[in-house]
C-alpha cells in the first residue's frame, strides 16, 4: 500500500494515527537540527518533518532529498506547535519513521510552487511540471467539474451523448480546414472538422431527437487569446423546436452553471438584436458591465462649418462618467490609442462638461457652447462628464467606437471579472456580403434558417434578411452560438443560390446532407457553446489556453512536443507527397 491518506487530508483529530503518504517533495527547509519538508499531490500538501531524534538512517535519507523527489513516508500525526492558517492541513505535520525514495528528480526547470519563476516558454516546454503547480491544475478541476454539471443538465432533458467522426471532408465555407492526407485513397485528404455541423443535423434526420456532444473542433485561423486551433464545444441539436424552446434550454444550462459554480441566480437573460449592438455597442458581442452606450450626434453636430464633421456619415459619441477631469495629456494618450492602426481612427474629439456647468472641446473653433450643450443633452450627460467623438464611415467608425468604449471600461476598472451579465444576440443577417470576392457568404453557416417573416427577400433583398440565429454573450466574449436550422430541401436550394453555389457544387460539397433531407427531416435547432470560453470565463482567466491541459502557443506549435514537425522522407512518399529537400 502506498498510501493511507493524500496529502491533503489530515487534521487535527488525526493526531496520534500511524499514516503512511506519498508525493512529491515541494519544498525542504532544513534547520539544522530539524528537516522540514512539504509533500504535495493533487490534494494538497503536508508537512514533513525529520525530528531531532530521529534515526541516522533516515537522517541520512533526508539529508539526499531534493525537489520533486517522488518519496513515501511512514509517520505519525502531530499538532504543530507553529500552525500555518494558510493552508487546510496546516495544524499537523507527520514526525517520519520511514522513508522510502521512490523515484529520484534532477533539479526542475522552475520552482513548481504557484508563484513560479518559470517564463511562458519554459513552462509550455515542461507542461507535466507547470500542470504539478495548484494554481493551474485548479482550473483543469474546474473544467472538469464543469464538464460533469453540462454532461448530469443535458442528461436530465433526455440529450444522448453521440460521438461523430473526426476524418471528415473538407469544405469551402467557414474557416479554412486543417487536412490530413489519405495514404490508401492517394492525392487525396480528410479534413479536420470545424464543428460537427453536418452530422448532428443527420443524427436529427436519423430521428435521435435530442444529441450533445462535448467535441474537439479544429480550425486553421489566427490565434487569439480566446482561440485555440483546436478547442472544445458543447455541441447540441434538437428536434421538434422553435428558437424560443432552445433558447430555454440553454439558458437554463447557463444558469445551472453560474448557480453551482459561483453561486450566482442569474436574472432572465436579455436579448438583443444584433442591429442594436452594431448601433449602439459597435459589435455583435456587447461587454453589458458598463455602460457608455454610443449616441449618434450625426444630426446634431454636421450644423456649422467643420468639414471633418460634414462630410462624415456617421459621427458617434460614449459619454464617459466622472472623466472631465482628464488631462491634456491623457486625451493625448486616448487619441494615440484610437489611431493606432490596429483601431484606425483619423482622430479624436473630446467635449468636457465641467463641474462648474462650462463646456469645452477640442472644436471650440466651430462649436459654441450652446452647441456643444445640446449634445452634451443628447447624451444625457451630467456636469464631470467627458464625451468622447469619433467620425466617418459608419461601418468603420462603429468598431472604433466600440474599442474605445471598451478601452475606457478598463480604465475606469469596469469590466470586474467577478460581475457577469450575458445576454442573447439575436437577428442576425443571414448573409454578409464580401467586397473582395463579390459574394454573399452565410453568416452562420448555410444551413441556418431565415427569419419566416423574411424569406420572401431572399431573391430581392438578400442582405435584409434576418437570420433565426441567436449567439450567447458574456461580458464581451461570444461564448455560444446557434441557430434553428433549414429542414426542406427547397429553402436550402434557395439558400445555395443565395451563396452562388451551382446545383453541381451543393451537391458535391453537401450533397449528403441534402439527399438525407429527401427521406424526412424533422424541423430542428441547435446550438454550440465554446467550452475552452466558458471555464476560463468561470475561471477569471484572461486566456483559454490555462483552462487547456496541453495547449498551442500563439503560432500553433506544442512547443513540448515541437510539432508541427517535418514527417520522414518514407512516410511523404507512402502519402504521394511531393518530397522537397528540407
Ligand atoms: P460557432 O462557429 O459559432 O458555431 O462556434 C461555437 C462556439 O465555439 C467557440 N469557438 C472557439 N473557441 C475557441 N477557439 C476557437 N478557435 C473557436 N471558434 C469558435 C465560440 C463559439 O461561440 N456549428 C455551429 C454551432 C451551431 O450552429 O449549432 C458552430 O460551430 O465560443
Amino acid at each position: 500500500m502506498y498510501r493511507t491518506h493524500t496529502c491533503g487530508e489530515l487534521r487535527l483529530e488525526h493526531v496520534d494515527t500511524a499514516v503512511c503518504l506519498s508525493g512529491w517533495i515541494q519544498k525542504i527547509r532544513n534547520l539544522g537540527a530539524m528537516t522540514f519538508i512539504d509533500l504535495r499531490d493533487r490534494y494538497g500538501i503536508t508537512q514533513l518533518v525529520v525530528a531531532e531524534t530521529a534515526p541516522e538512517d533516515i537522517r541520512k535519507a533526508a539529508a539526499e532529498l531534493g525537489r520533486e523527489f517522488v518519496i513515501q513516508v511512514h509517520g505519525k500525526v502531530v499538532e504543530r506547535a507553529s500552525k500555518n492558517n494558510k493552508i487546510p492541513t496546516g495544524e499537523i505535520e507527520i514526525i517520519i519513521e520511514r522513508l522510502q525514495v521512490l523515484s529520484r528528480s534532477e533539479v526542475p526547470p522552475f520552482t513548481i510552487e504557484d508563484h513560479t519563476d518559470g517564463g511562458d516558454e519554459i513552462r509550455m516546454r515542461y507542461r507535466y511540471l507547470d500542470l504539478r503547480r495548484q494554481a493551474v491544475r485548479k482550473n483543469l478541476e474546474l473544467r472538469h467539474r464543469m464538464a460533469h454539471l453540462v454532461r448530469n443538465y443535458l442528461d436530465s432533458f433526455r440529450f444522448m451523448e453521440v460521438e461523430t467522426p473526426v476524418l471528415i471532408k473538407s469544405t469551402p465555407e467557414g474557416a479554412r480546414d486543417f487536412v490530413v492526407p489519405s495514404r490508401m485513397n492517394q492525392g487525396q485528404f480528410y479534413a479536420l472538422p470545424q464543428s460537427p455541423q453536418t452530422f448532428k443535423q443527420l443524427l436529427m434526420v436519423a430521428g435521435f431527437d435530442r444529441y450533445y456532444q462535448i467535441v474537439k473542433c479544429f480550425r486553421d485561423e489566427d490565434l487569439r487569446a480566446d482561440r485555440q486551433p483546436e478547442f472544445t464545444q458543447i455541441d447540441c441539436e434538437m428536434s421538434f423546436v422553435e428558437r424560443e424552446d432552445v433558447l430555454g434550454i440553454f439558458e437554463g444550462l447557463i444558469r445551472h452553471l453560474f448557480k453551482e459554480i459561483r453561486g450566482i441566480e442569474l436574472p432572465e437573460l436579455p436579448r438583443m438584436s444584433w442591429q442594436d449592438a452594431m448601433e449602439y455597442y459597435g459589435c455583435d458581442k456587447p461587454d453589458l458591465r458598463f455602460d457608455m452606450k454610443f449616441v449618434n450626434l450625426t444630426a446634431a453636430a454636421q450644423t456649422k462649418e467643420f468639414a471633418v464633421f460634414n462630410s462624415a456619415e456617421y459621427i458617434g459619441a460614449i459619454c464617459v462618467p466622472g472623466c472631465a477631469s482628464y488631462t491634456r495629456k491623457q486625451l493625448d494618450e486616448l487619441t494615440e490609442f484610437v489611431k493606432r492602426p490596429q483601431i484606425g481612427a483619423k482622430g479624436l474629439v473630446y467635449v468636457r462638461y465641467n463641474e462648474d456647468g462650462t463646456l469645452k472641446s477640442s472644436v471650440d473653433k466651430f462649436y459654441t457652447e450652446e452647441d456643444l450643450k445640446a449634445w452634451a443633452d443628447t447624451c444625457q450627460a451630467r456636469p464631470g462628464d467627458l464625451l468622447l467623438i469619433l467620425c466617418g464611415a459608419k461601418k468603420t467608425t462603429l468598431p472604433q467606437l466600440c474599442e474605445l468604449r471598451l478601452e475606457m471600461g478598463n480604465r475606469l476598472g469596469l469590466r470586474d471579472k467577478d460581475v457577469f451579465k450575458p445576454l442573447w444576440v439575436v437577428d442576425f443577417p443571414l448573409l454578409e456580403w464580401d467586397e473582395e470576392t463579390q459574394r454573399f457568404y452565410a453568416m452562420h453557416h448555410p444551413f441556418t434558417s431565415p427569419n419566416p417573416e423574411d424569406v420572401d427577400k431572399m431573391e430581392s433583398d438578400p442582405g435584409a434578411v434576418r437570420a433565426n440565429a441567436y449567439d450567447m454573450v458574456i461580458n464581451g466574449v461570444e461564448v455560444g452560438g446557434g441557430s434553428i436550422r433549414i429542414h426542406e430541401t427547397g429553402l436550402q436550394q434557395r439558400m445555395f443560390d443565395c451563396l452562388g453555389f451551382t446545383k453541381e457544387q451543393a451537391e458535391a460539397q453537401f450533397g449528403f446532407l441534402l439527399n438525407a433531407f429527401k427521406y424526412g427531416a424533422p424541423p430542428h435547432g441547435g446550438i454550440a457553446f465554446g467550452f475552452d470560453r466558458l471555464v476560463s470565463m468561470f475561471a477569471g482567466l484572461d486566456s483559454i489556453r490555462d483552462t487547456i491541459a496541453f495547449p498551442k502557443n500563439n503560432s500553433g506549435r506544442d512547443v513540448m512536443l515541437d510539432s508541427p514537425s517535418e514527417i520522414s522522407d518514407e512516410q511523404m512518399k507512402e502519402l504521394a507527397i511531393q518530397v522537397t529537400s528540407h
